[in-house]
Order: C-alpha cells, then sequence, then structure tokens
C-alpha cells in the first residue's frame, strides 16, 4: 500500500495516456493520489479526476503563481468545489519567492484568505513555500493551522524547522529530490523527522526520482521516495508504506 500525497495527473503532460498510468500506479501498489489544484481550472480537473477514478482525490486552490488574478469570486467558486464528496483539501497555497510570478503582497493576502476558507470548511491544506521559510512558517503559526491539519508539501527547509513544524502537528512531504545524491538537507530531514510525521509525494509530472531523472514523474514512482525514506531510517520499506499511508489518510480523513 501507497499514497501519493500529491500529484498533478491533470497536466497536458499525461493527456496521452492518463488512463495507463493510473493504472500502473495501481498495479505498482499504490492505493491512493492526491491530486492537487493549482488554479480555478486546474481544481476543477482535479474534481473531475477525481469523481473518474475510484483511487484519486482531490485538493483545490490556488497556487501562488497565479494569485495575482484572483478576487473574491474565486474563493466563493473554490468553496462549492468544497462541497464535493471527494475534496480532502485546500492547496496547493502558500508562497513562492523564488518565482515571483504575482507580486509578495498579493501572494500573502490570498495565502491568507484561503488558510480561512479552509478553516471556514474544515479542511486540511497543502502547503507549497519557495524560498519563503519564515514568512510561511510565520503565518501558518499565526493561523494555527495544526488545528485543520496542514502538510508542506515537496519540503526543502531545514531539519530544525521541520521540527517546529510537526511540534505544530504539521506534516513534512518528502518528494523525489530526496533521491538525488546532493540532497543532504533532505536527507536529513527524512532521518530525524519521526516517520509519524512523513507523508510521500511524486508532484507528477515534475520532480523524478533516480532512476527516472530527466524522464517525466509519475504517481507509480513513488515507491522510490518511500524506498530512499527506509534506507535512510533502516527500516522496511513495508513499513514506510503502511505508516505514510495512515499518515495520508488520517490528515486527509479518508475512511
Ligand atoms: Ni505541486
Amino acid at each position: 500500500m501507497l499514497f501519493d500525497s500529491h500529484a498533478h495527473l491533470d497536466d497536458s503532460r499525461f493527456d496521452r495516456d492518463r488512463d495507463a498510468v493510473i493504472r500502473a500506479a495501481k498495479e505498482s501498489g499504490l492505493q491512493y493520489i492526491l491530486n492537487a489544484g493549482a488554479s480555478l481550472t486546474t481544481s476543477v480537473k482535479a474534481v473531475n479526476l477525481s469523481e473518474k477514478y475510484e483511487m484519486i482525490y482531490a485538493a483545490v486552490g490556488v497556487h501562488p503563481h497565479d494569485v495575482k488574478d484572483m478576487d473574491e469570486d474565486t474563493i466563493e467558486v473554490l468553496k462549492s468545489l468544497t462541497n464535493k464528496k471527494k475534496v480532502v483539501a485546500v492547496g496547493e497555497i502558500g508562497l513562492d519567492y523564488y518565482y515571483n510570478h504575482s507580486p509578495k503582497e498579493e501572494q500573502r493576502k490570498w495565502f491568507k484568505r484561503q488558510i480561512e476558507l479552509a478553516k471556514e470548511v474544515n479542511l486540511p491544506i497543502i502547503i507549497h513555500d519557495r524560498d519563503a521559510n519564515q514568512e510561511t512558517f510565520d503565518i501558518l503559526k499565526q493561523h494555527q493551522v495544526g488545528d485543520i491539519g496542514c502538510v508542506m508539501h515537496c519540503y526543502s527547509g531545514s531539519v530544525e524547522l521541520a521540527k517546529e513544524y510537526i511540534k505544530r502537528g504539521i506534516y513534512i512531504s518528502i518528494a523525489g529530490p530526496l533521491t538525488f545524491n546532493n540532497a543532504k538537507k533532505v536527507q536529513q530531514v527524512a532521518r530525524e523527522i519521526p516517520l509519524e510525521w512523513l507523508l510521500v509525494e511524486t508532484d507528477c509530472p515534475y520532480l523524478t526520482p533516480v532512476p527516472y531523472r530527466g524522464k517525466r514523474n509519475e504517481s507509480a514512482y513513488v515507491r522510490y521516495v518511500a524506498e530512499a525514506i527506509a534506507e535512510i531510517k533502516g527500516i522496511s520499506f513495508e513499513e514506510v508504506a503502511e505508516t505514510t499511508t495512515k499518515n495520508a489518510k488520517k490528515l486527509f480523513r479518508i475512511e
């Protein structure tokens, strides 16, 4: 059993073979996939995928790249999408000061607004943080998001910060970069953060793990992330697969 806690199977790179990719994921031992939204369009696509495929659940939200086009109407549409049965989170939301595709001020405003939305509808949140570690932490702390549930998607920060997150009931999700030779920081996170606080993800089609690095990523490859965690922690693959699946089900409140 495995749970890919963050995928973008709605991406056009899967248009040719989406059915086959999802079938391959199932055959490789995956039980669940969370498809994250990144805009209104991809949030609707995520919901559609969750209605078509039993193993897929959806998150709806607007990525910091795209918040510059947001307004309160967008929030209302997102809110109505959260009524769908298999929408289990708001995300991915957060801050991205690496690309700054949206002005920082807008990013902060809509990050906080989407956290409030998640609180209104009582759903956990999925966080994107790039080059905004401290500010992301401060906002999450201020909003006490441990109460609704929260996961740091594709975590790339320090082990010290990760410890501050788990203290507040926030999960850490590990992606493909863990398998790269130079990924010392995230390897330390995988070593020192207890398995009870870890999730695994692909973020496919991005961040392809070794041995497929350079190719399109897909959900079936989440096993390479779980294998890397098992090796680093010196425990079995089965234990990592089972516990991270249990963690994700608890966070997303899937029975
Ligand atoms: Ni993503």
